[in-house]
């Protein structure tokens, strides 16, 4: 993997493709996040493998993940997993960072058909920082997360990577704030800290983030190089479905992804519209799982 991509590739590998059912080319990939985050990587799986029909799930009722407890982010991550299968989807790209790190071992064990996560580029900013200083914005629940533990020791032996929860940056990218005066305001507290230590490097390590780079360029110029995980992602993807032999037949045009929200839909139209140019409608969709049959799980 070359060294500007940016996650450590997570591997499908724990799926016995013995036991995979017999699944259709032209069958969809699920892509699910909390929110609208995930559609940073659905843009970039577009642009892979533009053959490919795309299903959309934002779990924007119970967004964000990242302040949520283990036990509910896994309770999610499952219900909608296993929701895509019932949709037909013939692979899971899980395109939440936070939702990879509590759950994806779980629900890897459970859904029939091969996932792929995401994770803070924490290596290719080892390899790549010059200054061995590299700042990491992501969610309290990532960062405290054993899996990105894990990540830190192997890599952060000869760089310091300064961990930085991105408290309100996910809402903001939810109610399509990419660039207010309060949001900048925000980023600039998170940043200047890694600016004064001597960063030359910041892992983007929530799938939200990448719509924020212009409001974060405008702080930090080029003396940041930002690290996002989508293009991996994507390609990613295309080694998976290419070794199970699952990639779609060429079509004429790109399919429109078929977007479905557990909230209304409306902000994740606009963000699609705006931000990918994709102009589709939005599907209301009911997710049960367990920790949200309770009248006040809104609030959990
Ligand atoms: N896009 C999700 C991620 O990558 C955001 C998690 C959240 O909802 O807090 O972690």
């Amino acid at each position: 993997m070359a060294s500007v991509e940016t996650m450590t590739a997570l591997s499908p590998a724990a799926v016995n493709s013995a036991s995979l059912p017999l699944l259709d080319p032209r069958a969809p990939v699920g892509i699910f996040d909390s929110g609208l985050g995930g559609l940073s990587v659905l843009r970039a799986v577009r642009a892979q493998l533009p053959d490919e029909a795309l299903v959309y799930v934002a779990d924007s009722l119970y967004a964000p993940y990242g302040e949520r407890d283990d036990d509910f982010i896994a309770d999610r991550t499952l219900a909608i997993g296993e929701w895509l299968v019932a949709q037909g989807a013939k692979a899971l790209v899980v395109a939440c960072n936070t939702a990879t790190a509590q759950s994806i071992a779980l629900v890897r064990e459970k859904l029939p058909i091969q996932l792929i996560g995401v994770e803070p580029g924490v290596k290719p900013a080892a390899q790549q920082s010059k200054t061995r200083v590299a700042g990491v914005l992501a969610t309290r629940v990532t960062l405290r997360s054993a899996r990105f533990q894990d990540l830190l020791e192997r890599y952060a032996s000869d760089c310091r990577f300064l961990c930085q929860p991105g408290l309100g940056l996910v809402e903001a990218v939810e109610r399509c704030d990419i660039g207010s005066a309060e949001l900048r305001a925000l980023l600039q507290s998170y940043l200047q800290p890694m600016l004064d230590a001597g960063a030359d490097t910041l892992v983007l390590g929530c799938t939200h983030y990448p719509f924020l780079d212009a409001a974060i360029r405008d702080i930090v110029g080029d003396r940041l190089a930002l690290i996002d995980t989508s293009i991996a992602i994507a390609r990613q993807l295309e080694r998976v479905l290419d070794q199970q032999g699952l990639r779609s037949p060429a079509r004429d045009a790109s399919p429109q992804p078929r977007f479905c929200s557990t909230s209304d839909g409306a902000h994740l139209k606009q963000l699609a519209a705006t931000l990918l140019d994709i102009d589709a409608p939005v599907e209301r969709v009911h997710i049960p799982s367990r920790r949200t049959l309770t009248p006040d799980s809104h609030a959990a």
